[in-house]
């Protein structure tokens, strides 16, 4: 989530609990990291960064170190972003530098990994994945979360159908089985969640614009009960 300060408070205010069990993480923008952390309190909630620097510290203006997450109270962090990717150009040994990074600090990593719209039409999604995905190769996998997000699908009201989701998320649990999770994202919104979560090897979502609103997240999240 992208939210301004006023935006969280609201997000807070509006809480509920879900009724059962299940895991939520909220991103908020880092400079908000402190004070999410006091409105979260007693709230069924864990916090996330939305990247990390991939050196431990140093002269690296501007940036924010996965300790310095850590110490702010978040649990995960994104990693590999499709919008960092474009925007940051990381490749995969940036990558794989963050997730040493996040994991050393002993955040949860939530690494994203989708094709682009020009890849799944030239028939590319699976190499580009198989891609992606070698950045994992020889890590504590339980301490990984890889969330599909295909490019196309971000912000764009499309989503893919639910043969190409479990056909993705197959192919991720494929190759590493021992995975915390595996989420979908990418449009999800409360009208979609039931359906995409009934997609085999889907374990949970990764919201961008639905989070925005309080009551669509938990209905989304509760779609996975
Ligand atoms: P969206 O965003 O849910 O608005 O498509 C997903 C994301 O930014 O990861």
């Amino acid at each position: 989530m992208a939210q301004n300060l006023q935006g969280l408070q609201k997000f807070f205010s509006d809480w509920k609990n879900p009724s059962r069990s299940i895991e939520t993480v909220i991103f908020p923008s880092a400079i908000h990291l402190s004070t999410a952390l006091s409105l979260a309190e007693s709230k069924a909630v864990f916090l996330g960064g939305q990247d990390c620097s991939s050196e431990k510290s140093g002269a690296f203006t501007g940036e924010i170190s996965a300790l310095s997450l850590k110490e702010m109270g978040a649990a995960f962090c994104l990693i590999g972003h499709s919008e960092k990717r474009e925007r940051a150009g990381e490749t995969s040994e940036t990558l794989k530098k963050k997730l040493d990074q996040a994991m050393a600090a002993g955040l949860t990593a939530v690494f994203c990994i989708g094709e682009k719209e020009v890849e799944r039409a030239n028939g590319k999604t699976k190499e580009i994945l198989a891609n992606q995905l070698s950045v994992l190769e020889g890590r504590e996998l339980d301490r990984i979360i890889v969330a599909y997000e295909p490019v196309w699908a971000i912000g764009t009201g499309k989503i893919p159908s639910l043969t190409d989701v479990e056909e993705a998320h197959g192919q991720i649990w494929k190759r590493y089985p021992k995975l915390k999770a595996v989420l979908y994202g990418g449009s999800v919104k409360p009208e979609n969640a039931k359906n995409l979560s009934s997609a085999a090897g889907v374990s949970g979502f990764l919201v961008g614009g639905a989070s925005l609103t309080t009551t669509d997240f938990l209905k989304i999240a509760e779609s996975m009960l």
